[in-house]
């Protein structure tokens, strides 16, 4: 079974709606507050990400239940420049704009599973679970 649902982001009011379905969806998982602040946390990192760097894109959020086992995924993506230097941007300390969830690697460590896809002059396209347990 999957659910799925998303919001576009177009302006810094769409980061805090993004933020606040991923609140609404975690919840539904099962996911208790401590979870739900760490995906909430990732996907303001990435909904900010494609606010600043990309200009637009959307942030998409699916609901997982595998053979009994629960699980959200946050799909961000947009069609901007892509990520130049990927191997220093997963750097701690790399991050430019100091906002509290430490940017990628921060995301990463929030999640359970971290992928990006990102190509020059075509776009970004970042995809992070988190499995309740
Ligand atoms: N969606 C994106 N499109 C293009 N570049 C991006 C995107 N997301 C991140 N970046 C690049 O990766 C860098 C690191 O991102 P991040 O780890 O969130 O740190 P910060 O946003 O604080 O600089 C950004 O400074 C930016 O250059
Ligand atoms: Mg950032």
């Amino acid at each position: 079974m999957e659910y799925w649902s998303s919001v576009d982001i177009y302006t810094e009011w769409d980061i805090v709606a993004a933020r606040q379905l991923g609140r609404n969806e975690a919840k539904k998982s099962g996911f208790g507050t401590v979870d739900q602040a760490r995906i909430t946390t990732a996907i303001s990192e990435l909904a900010r990400n494609i606010y600043l760097y990309a200009g637009k894109g959307k942030i998409e959020i699916k609901r997982l239940s595998e053979d009994g086992l629960n699980g959200i995924t946050i799909i961000a993506s947009d069609e901007g420049p892509g990520i130049p230097d990927m191997r220093n941007v997963m750097t701690d300390g790399f991050s430019t704009s100091g906002g509290l969830g430490a940017g990628m690697p921060g995301v990463k460590r929030l999640m359970d599973e971290f992928k990006v896809e990102t190509e020059l002059g075509v776009g970004t396209i970042i995809t992070a679970t988190k499995w309740l347990r």
